[in-house]
């Protein structure tokens, strides 16, 4: 009798602990599995394991050029589990990358960034700002060759911001090169200030949620938005539904991480550049685009568009709300594919005509290559997108809401293609190769 009642005493501290920032009840339909894929789960989950893995590993990890590769030798060969904890930390990272880019695709797709959800967009891009800084800052740290080069690549890209470029290159690397100083920025914005602006802007995100009555109540597109469905109370229903996603990729993440080491090359030898010297995975969609446009406009003028586009994407005048209608309609789903389809087979073969052209640009002394590399090709990219959204727009007498996916559709893919190629087909001096023939070449 007395365990029962202790029992209850615990499950009501328990039940009140969680509902103080969770929701009490919930609408069924935004319980379905096929509304958010368990993906902003998935994003916490992660985030959450890095946060753990991350402290344990600054128990071991000595931030200096001297010391930091030995520190990652000791923790992988001597520290009992230290290989184990590296690899959750280095996987989980990657993996959230991967979690939040869907998440944010299930969110644009499912139209819950109308309002009143439009700012917890921006603080969802602000999250995933966040992300790829902690990932890149997160890189440099193990100061092997991949690393060392990477960063070097890529703070060596700043250099074209104008105005402010070599004064920001100078400030991140804390030096006139990558060096101590650089290690000992990153060190500190990745265990400090990331985690820190992280950790403000995640309550922020959940409390929008909470704010706008809850997930975005998934319908067809005939149903009016508004039509609430059964609300249920938010444990078990919701409760078990997260534990279950919880658990289930706490599990593929370990198994995962038994399996395959994190990557560790050489240590990292300023003298010697590895051939070819590529960035993180995550920003080699950049660095492809580096290789067909100026890197004024390659690393400033479109990346500024794109976060601008993001940034402003909630605001557009849609006229109609479609928010819980996946890809706003029956038509915006056909004309979405088509995008989708487009961008897949233009992007190789703008990329194969690139290699050619770029020859013949050489050939013209006469022209600026700020023109023929830089100028030049914007217009025509510009110009694509436009005849290609003033063409859908006609083609299927289509709603903003539609149109403006089915231009983020032609973005999104064309990037994605461009980050493929950047990883996979790009060989020595960057040349374009098959995956399969890298091994042989060198
Ligand atoms: C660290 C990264 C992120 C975490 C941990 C996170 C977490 C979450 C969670 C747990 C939810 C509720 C469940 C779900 O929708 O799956 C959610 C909803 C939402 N997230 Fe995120 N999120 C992240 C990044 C983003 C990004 C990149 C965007 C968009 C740019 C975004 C925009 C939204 C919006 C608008 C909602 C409300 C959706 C609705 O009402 O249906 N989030 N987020
Ligand atoms: C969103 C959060 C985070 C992300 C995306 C992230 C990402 C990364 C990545 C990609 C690495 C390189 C891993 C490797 O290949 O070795 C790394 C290393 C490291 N991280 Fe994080 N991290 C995060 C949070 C944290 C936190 C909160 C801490 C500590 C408070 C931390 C401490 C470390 C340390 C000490 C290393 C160097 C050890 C190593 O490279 O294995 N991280 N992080």
């Amino acid at each position: 009798m007395r365990t029962e009642k202790f029992r209850d005493g615990y499950r009501r501290l328990f039940n009140s602990l969680i509902l103080h920032f969770r929701p009490r009840s919930v609408q069924e339909e935004s319980l379905r599995w096929t509304l958010t894929w368990g993906l902003g789960g998935m994003a916490i989950v992660l985030v959450i394991l890095l946060l753990g893995t991350g402290v344990l590993l600054k128990f071991v990890y000595q931030p200096i050029p001297e010391r930091a590769y030995e520190s990652i030798l000791h923790l992988q060969n001597q520290v009992s589990f230290g290989r184990l904890i590296r690899n959750l930390h280095h996987w989980s990272a990657n993996a959230l990358i991967l979690a939040a880019f869907l998440h944010l695709l299930r969110v644009f797709f499912t139209g819950a960034f109308h309002a009143p959800r439009q700012f917890n967009w921006v603080i969802g891009s602000g999250l995933f700002l966040l992300v790829l800084f902690s990932n890149f800052t997160g890189y440099l740290l193990p100061w092997d060759q991949l690393a060392y080069w990477a960063i070097t690549i890529c703070t060596g890209m700043l250099e074209y911001m104008p105005g402010v470029g070599l004064w920001l290159q100078k400030l991140i690397q804390g030096g006139p090169e990558v060096g101590p100083g650089t290690l000992s920025n990153f060190y500190a914005i990745h265990t400090a200030v990331l985690p820190a602006c992280l950790l403000i802007l995640l309550p922020f995100h959940f409390w929008r949620i909470r704010k706008a009555g809850g997930l975005v109540v998934s319908r067809q597109p005939e149903q009016h938005e508004g039509e609430r469905s059964r609300s249920v109370p938010a444990i078990p229903h919701l409760l078990l539904r997260e534990v279950v996603v919880a658990l289930g990729l706490f599990a593929s993440v370990l198994v995962f991480s038994m399996l395959f080491d994190a990557p560790l090359g050489d240590k990292a030898n300023p003298g010697l550049s590895p051939n070819p010297t590529k960035a993180p995975w995550y920003f080699m969609g950049i660095q492809e685009m580096l290789l067909h446009f100026h890197p004024v406009f390659a690393l400033f003028v479109i990346p500024a568009l794109m976060l601008v586009a993001l940034l402003a994407l909630p605001y557009i005048d849609y006229q109609v709300n479609t928010a819980g209608v996946w890809f706003a309609s029956t038509k915006g789903r056909s004309m979405a594919s088509i995008a989708g389809v487009t961008a897949l087979i233009g992007t190789p073969l703008a990329v194969l005509a690139d290699e050619y052209l770029i020859e013949v640009a050489a050939r013209l002394p006469a022209i600026p290559t700020w023109v023929t590399n830089g100028l030049a090709p914007f217009a025509l990219l510009v110009g694509i997108i436009a005849a290609f959204y003033v063409l859908m727009k006609k083609r299927y007498t289509a709603s903003n809401t539609e149109t403006v996916q089915t231009v983020f559709v032609l973005l999104l893919t064309a990037f994605v293609v461009l980050t493929v190629t950047g990883i996979w087909f790009r060989g020595e001096g960057m040349k374009l190769v098959w995956p399969w023939n890298i091994g042989t070449s060198g």
